[in-house]
């Protein structure tokens, strides 16, 4: 165990010294985020171990840091006391043990007894199991220590796939609950297990088993409660067709049968670059969430770069009167905001540029007069030679809300579509644009489409555009800072 610690720490030091030292050189790309988080070099997927720890945020990721590719993944490590200013820390993990050599998959992280404790998945490609469950610990919320007893869950029970990973834990009336992502003959499903140490585990049962419908393997499960209703979120594989999205499930967890009760399900975001979401509780008991900015099949220009990947922004989960999920803003972004420009929507051609040219920011546009079966909406990241611009648009008669990616620049070109409810007579788009992505937020935040962009450097054009004469509304505009370029 002492080797291995020790193993581990240089490692860590290798992989941060490897990285710092290209720090300078990716912060001054123009696909580099503003106010999202990139890994400073490297890969990065999924957040892990979300945590408000000692007044400090912790955004911990899946992480190689050596390539911008897959490889064997480290946890990296971010840390701010506010959610927009935010220094990057050494490796909290790094693989090397024989129960995780091949990687530190995902996981969650609690507070036990005043240590920060990191619960992960160990996974081996050639070993059976090849996937175990292991903790590791802190004091300081910096360096960490994997627990001599680990891996603490060696393999899941006999029967079971070897698909075993993404522990999300949670302390219920003071016992521990851990749920972990697995598969049954096709069919994704969620495993319960309980301790009251977090060191010794005992498996409940089948916390929900998946249907036909929603593919063969889950992902990433995180299991909140908001209000009277508990709400499983999980990341598919091979759902509708798709490779991989996510989805939540409103429910409830009933904590005597052990079983997770779905009431209904819909989809948490409607783009191609949303995946593995996971969350944390505030100081206040709001619900945060963060989701990894990109997939496993997403196009990745910055690769060429020598950086990769991207969380989103942080989100705050609700539910409505519906009881649809509703994805919101963090309110700490309000910080970033710096002028702030309102014009009047009113077109005297079908389409017409803002003043303002924009390469990152926040924007409200709200469209008053969808009539018929109108088109409108905005174009952004326009070239002067409006060769390049990505157009998000509300179509009427489709009830549709859209992101046409052809002209957007380097990356994937694909149209994206989301069902909106356009039932009143406003349309409201709460949109963040970073260097290279885009967030949208439609019916209130019921609807969200997520992408990556990559447009060139030069193109900054807003444009508003309709095919009815009689489009109204309001559009505000907001510039940001650029946090990512002073962190520490
Ligand atoms: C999801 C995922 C997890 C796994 C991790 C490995 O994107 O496949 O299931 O723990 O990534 O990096």
């Amino acid at each position: 165990m002492e080797r291995s610690i020790i193993n581990q720490n240089e490692w860590i030091q290798k992989a941060h010294e490897t990285v710092s030292n290209k720090r300078e050189e990716h912060q001054n790309h123009h696909h580099r985020h503003a106010f999202h988080l990139d890994p400073v070099s490297g890969w990065m997927n999924d957040p892990n171990g979300l945590i408000f720890f000692n007044n400090q945020y912790h955004v911990f990721f899946q992480y190689y840091p050596f390539e911008s590719k897959n490889g064997p993944k480290y946890w990296g490590h971010f840390r701010s006391g506010n959610l927009v200013d935010w220094e990057s820390l050494p490796p909290a993990l790094a693989p090397g043990e024989e129960y995780d050599r091949d990687g530190c998959y995902s996981g969650s992280a609690v507070e036990n007894n005043g240590e920060l404790t990191l619960i992960y998945t160990g996974h081996s490609d050639q070993k059976s199991p090849k996937e175990v469950q292991c903790i590791a610990t802190s004091k300081d919320g910096i360096h960490f220590a994997k627990a001599i007893q680990n891996p603490v869950i060696d393999g899941p029970l006999a029967g079971f796939s070897e698909d075993f990973r993404d522990p999300k834990v949670w302390r219920h009336e003071g016992q521990w609950y851990m749920i972990v992502g697995n598969n049954e003959a096709g069919y994704g499903q969620v495993l319960l297990y309980s301790s009251s140490d977090l060191l010794n585990w005992h498996y409940e049962n089948v916390l929900l088993k998946g249907n036909e419908e929603q593919g063969f393997m889950w992902e990433c499960p995180d299991l909140i409660q908001l209000g009277e209703h508990h709400v499983l979120i999980l990341s598919p594989e091979g759902m509708d067709g798709v490779k991989h999205q996510s989805i939540y499930i409103v429910g409830w967890m009933d904590y005597v049968s052990k079983k997770f009760i779905p009431h209904h399900e819909g989809k948490m975001d409607f783009g191609t670059d949303f995946y593995a979401p996971q969350t944390f509780t505030d100081g206040d008991g709001t619900v945060i969430m963060y989701g990894w900015m990109n997939l496993w099949e997403s196009s990745m220009p910055t690769q060429e770069n020598g950086w990769v990947g991207s969380m989103t922004i942080p989100r705050v989960l609700s539910l409505n009167d519906d009881l649809k999920l509703i994805q919101t803003s963090a309110d700490a972004l309000k910080s970033l905001r710096k002028s702030k420009l309102i014009e009047p929507i009113k077109l005297n051609e079908k389409e017409e540029n803002l003043a303002t040219p924009l390469e990152f920011g926040e924007i409200v546009a709200k469209f008053h007069c969808l009539e018929g079966n109108c088109r409108s909406g905005l174009k952004l990241r326009c070239s002067e030679d409006d060769m390049q611009y990505t157009e998000i648009g509300i179509d009427v008669s489709k009830k549709t809300l859209y992101v046409d990616r052809a002209h957007s620049g380097e990356g994937d070109e694909s149209r994206l579509e989301a069902p909106i409810h356009l039932n009143s007579d406003a349309c409201v788009l709460h949109i963040f644009l970073d260097r290279s992505s885009l967030e949208i937020f439609a019916d209130g935040g019921e609807t969200i489409i997520t992408t990556r962009i990559y447009p060139d450097k030069s193109s900054q054009g807003i444009r508003i555009f309709s095919d009815t004469e009689n489009l109204a509304g309001e559009i505000t505009i907001w510039e940001l800072e650029d946090k990512m370029k002073e962190m520490k």
